[in-house]
């Protein structure tokens, strides 16, 4: 691992020479219990969206409509910051430089989940419910008025929203493509829709990136990027990120659970399959992993993230 040493400018205040720092091994280990909390949250849900439980893309499509506000606001706010009028102080020309440097356009997501969703939406109907989304609402303003007051947090947000894509977003869009065609078109649409990649660039195109890699390259070099930046920031500044992370983790869950309650009034199939799984929310099992959480959860440094999931 490289000293740290920033490319950007300003160098008097970035922290000093500490050979071991890596933003993406502090933001990992400082957000580890809520990924996992996160992760098994997403994996009980997703078969409720898919067949043989489903037999439409319109869980999926609301599900995805919610992410894709998360994307459009980071995306938006970064462009924003970058592109709007110079303030002429040294803050904001580093800040500029940091958003600036380590912005991909390759990488970004809104237009690609704007035309996945307006393609559902084109054979399904309208799928996402103005109601039911304070969660969302809390999440999406908190992002705004972050990247407004601390604009290099974003550093913190790209890295959730985009390393998702490598990680769990691969094997997410295996289980998606699994589906089939016949799924995410109506029986009655042409043969040339009803082909796996037809489906991957009109309703899944959000899962891929161009080129030969499937992302691999755009990956590492995005990685690369955040790392660069990432050195031009203060002892407090990486601190504001890592709390970021976190808080934008919580976001997610939040934003999780508040879609049950939606798909609860709109695919009440759904929840009956969800109030049967065990793996969900069946008392006996919350009670249990409280208690246990609890007792073993002081050792083994779970307590935080297991009482806030079932605050909530
Ligand atoms: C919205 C949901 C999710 C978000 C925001 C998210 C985010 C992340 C992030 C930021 C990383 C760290 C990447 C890195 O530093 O290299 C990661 C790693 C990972 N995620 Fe997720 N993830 C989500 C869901 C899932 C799901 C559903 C799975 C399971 C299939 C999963 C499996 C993994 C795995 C296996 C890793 C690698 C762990 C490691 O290298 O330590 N994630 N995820």
């Amino acid at each position: 691992m490289s000293g740290r040493r920033c490319h950007v400018q300003d160098k008097r205040h970035h922290v000093s020479e500490d050979i071991t720092f890596d933003l993406a091994t502090e933001l990992r280990a400082a957000t580890r219990d809520l990924h996992n909390a996160l992760n098994s949250t997403i994996i009980h849900r997703l078969p409720l969206g898919l067949p043989p439980v489903a037999t439409s893309p319109q869980l999926y499509g609301l599900g995805i409509s919610r992410f894709a506000r998360l994307y459009n606001v980071l995306e938006s706010e970064w462009a924003g910051y970058i592109t709007s009028p110079q303030r002429n102080t040294a803050a904001d020309t580093k800040y500029r430089a940091i958003l600036d440097s380590a912005f991909m356009l390759e990488i970004a997501r809104s237009r690609r989940l704007s035309s996945d969703l307006a393609n559902l939406r084109a054979v399904w109907g309208e799928i996402d419910s103005p109601c039911n989304d304070a969660a969302l609402r809390r999440a999406v303003d908190h992002i705004s008025a972050s990247i407004k007051a601390k604009p290099y947090v974003v550093l913190a947000y790209a890295w959730i929203m985009y390393m998702a894509l490598f990680n769990g977003g691969r094997w997410i869009r295996e289980q998606l493509v699994r589906a089939g065609p016949g799924f995410w078109f109506v029986a009655s649409t042409s043969e040339k829709r009803l082909s796996s990649e037809s489906v991957k660039q009109s309703c899944l195109s959000f899962w891929y990136f161009d080129g030969d890699e499937d992302g691999e390259d755009l990956k590492n070099l995005f990685k690369a990027k955040l790392t660069t930046a990432s050195m031009c920031l203060t002892k407090k500044e990486t601190e504001d990120v890592v709390v970021e992370a976190q808080a934008l983790f919580q976001h997610i869950l939040n934003i999780v659970l508040e879609i049950d309650t939606v798909a609860q009034s709109r695919h009440p199939q759904s929840l009956a399959i969800q109030r049967n799984s065990l793996s969900s929310f069946d008392p006996f099992l919350i009670m249990f992993v409280l208690i246990m959480g609890g007792f073993f959860g002081h050792y083994l440094g779970l307590q935080t993230s297991v009482t806030k999931i079932f605050n909530n």
